[in-house]
């Protein structure tokens, strides 16, 4: 039986248009999931879209049309958009479907009837003309953030969720094992929210209608995070008869006395606390096993700040992706996000990583190698020439066999940037190697043909090692290489096995292709 692995993204909120921003977390997603069923795993992907509340009421009024069909209309564009950036997710749920809708209803009542939710009283700053409740951090000036018009403290009826029966279990899972990562995020959840006490959570709201009606008090809607965060249940069948995936739901390792699941939850760092803290207290609530993992990276910042719909600065993944190639995009935005912390979006630095690592280290090498093989040996190596006898090439040949375990550990973590790093330091390495050894000098003379064929074998078995490894990360563009050096998906060539071993006597036969990584006239494509 395969060991299973359940990977998330957010459920993005379907009121604006999707951006870099949304791209980065679910090309992650996407990657370590198609690394993983490589690596042999039972892999569950989910991403979807979160649309109730307030904001999405606000938005379809603005745009002249019903909640259902505003949120049609987006959902669609990140359907369309994910399509388009080669996301091979396993499930798109809407908060929406019926199925999720219900299934939230019942968890609601269950944690009611468990005594973990009760009926109290919201007290917040209220702006009369808008019919909204904000908290005083929302305010500008003292104003409500949408009007500029005064608020009124006021009062409104609401359910609460408990937090205290969790806050110890919650703070062990968040100290004793490594389920938050980066590790720093550790200290800013005890500090700003669990040693200060944690508060109860409202869960319900009356002062807006779009949302799933509380069943036994329908006055009130849910309010959002008992209905967003639990579509990572309800997508595989919770408390719902339309999927029957709870099975990647089940105790895998014990994390800190707690029975967790081979599950990575990622989010950006804004998102963090619901995640860590509220998402736990509600499986627990519920008798669940806790997830194993939660990444939470930076952001995508754009002129300094955060890129998002609010800010208006954001940069359309569809442009990028049709100018550039999708996979170049992949590749950037995997490349340049640091394992914690932000980075600034910048069209030059893009064009630069496309240039440097895409066309000049990889595309160079490979199609340098190939023009050689072609041009030296008729486009096959023959093996039967080869003599192994390492020497010089041991460098090369050791830090290529190991790069393999070395990518293992950092997805793990996962640090997908420090893994690229890994590879292309090891494509590097094979360009140096081209330098150092000269085949054209070689080749000048016939009695080096055996060195010459050896020379070029292990530069094919670089590039057969790297970009395996590089195929989750950008699929489309490594078939193409495996094309260009005669490797067969089908044939079994470019298995995860293969990967971690260098091969003595693979035939290789090489075929002239097209270039995959076009070089970009840096000053042209920023004056456009
Ligand atoms: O928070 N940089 O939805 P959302 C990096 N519906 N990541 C970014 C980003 C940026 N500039 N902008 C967006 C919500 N993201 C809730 C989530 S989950 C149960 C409910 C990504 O549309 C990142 O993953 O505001 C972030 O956490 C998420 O989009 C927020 O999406």
């Amino acid at each position: 039986m395969k060991k299973k692995f359940y990977i998330t993204t957010p459920i993005y909120y379907p009121s604006g248009e999707p951006h870099i921003g949304h791209c980065y977390t679910t090309v992650a997603c996407d990657t370590i999931a198609r690394y993983k069923k490589w690596q042999g795993y039972d892999v569950f992907f989910s991403t979807g879209t979160d649309e109730h509340g307030m904001k999405i009421e606000e938005s379809a009024k603005k745009a002249g049309t019903s909640p259902q069909e505003y949120v049609d209309e987006i959902a669609g564009r990140f359907k369309k958009l994910w399509k388009f950036m080669n996301i091979g997710y396993d499930r798109f749920i809407r908060t929406t479907d019926e199925a999720h809708k219900s299934a939230v209803q019942k968890i609601f009542t269950a944690l009611y009837e468990k005594g973990y939710i009760y009926k109290g009283e919201y007290a917040g700053k209220y702006c009369v003309p808008d019919e909204s409740f904000w908290t005083a951090s929302q305010l500008k000036d003292g104003k409500c953030p949408e009007c500029g018009r005064e608020v009124i403290d006021a009062k409104e009826e609401a359910y609460f969720m408990k937090m205290e029966p969790f806050a110890e279990r919650i703070e062990k899972l968040l100290t004793e094992g490594d389920f938050l990562q980066p590790s720093a995020r550790v200290n800013e959840m005890l500090n700003n929210f669990i040693k200060p006490g944690l508060e109860d959570l409202c869960v319900s709201r009356t002062s807006f209608k779009w949302g799933i009606p509380v069943p036994f008090d329908p006055e009130h809607v849910v309010y959002v995070w008992i209905d967003a965060l639990s579509n990572y249940i309800t997508l595989l069948g919770y408390e719902n008869d339309e999927y029957s995936d709870m099975n990647y739901w089940q105790p895998s390792t014990v994390n800190c006395q707690l029975s967790t699941v081979n599950c990575l939850h990622m989010t950006a760092k804004e998102i963090v606390r619901f995640h860590s803290i509220i998402w736990p207290a509600i499986l627990m609530g519920l008798d669940l096993p806790l997830p194993k993992r939660l990444y939470s990276h930076g952001w995508i910042n754009f002129g300094g700040k955060k890129m998002g719909k609010s800010t208006g600065n954001i940069i359309d993944p569809f442009i990028l992706g049709e100018r550039f190639g999708v996979d170049a995009v992949r590749y950037q935005i995997l490349r340049e996000m640091p394992f914690s912390g932000d980075f600034d979006f910048s069209n030059e630095l893009m064009l630069n990583r496309i240039n440097t690592d895409l066309a000049n280290d990889l595309g160079n090498l490979v199609s340098r190698t190939v023009a050689m093989v072609i041009k030296y040996f008729d486009g096959a190596i023959p093996v039967s020439s080869l003599k192994f006898e390492s020497g010089e090439d041991s460098d090369l040949m050791t830090k290529a066999a190991n790069l393999r375990n070395k990518v293992d550990e950092l997805i793990e973590t996962p640090k997908l940037s420090e893994a690229l790093g890994e590879i292309f330091a090891v494509i590097s390495r094979a360009n140096k190697y081209i330098d150092e050894t000269t085949p054209w000098v070689l080749a000048k003379d016939e009695t080096n043909k055996p060195r010459l064929a050896q020379v070029l074998y292990n530069l094919l078995e670089t590039i057969r090692i790297c970009s395996s490894l590089l195929a989750a990360f950008m699929p489309t563009s490594m078939k193409l290489v495996w094309e260009q050096i005669g490797v067969s998906e089908s044939e079994g060539d470019v298995t995860y096995e293969k990967a971690g071993v260098w091969n003595d006597a693979f035939n290789y036969t090489v075929k002239k292709g097209d270039i995959i990584f076009p070089r970009f006239d840096i000053a042209k494509e920023l004056e456009g």
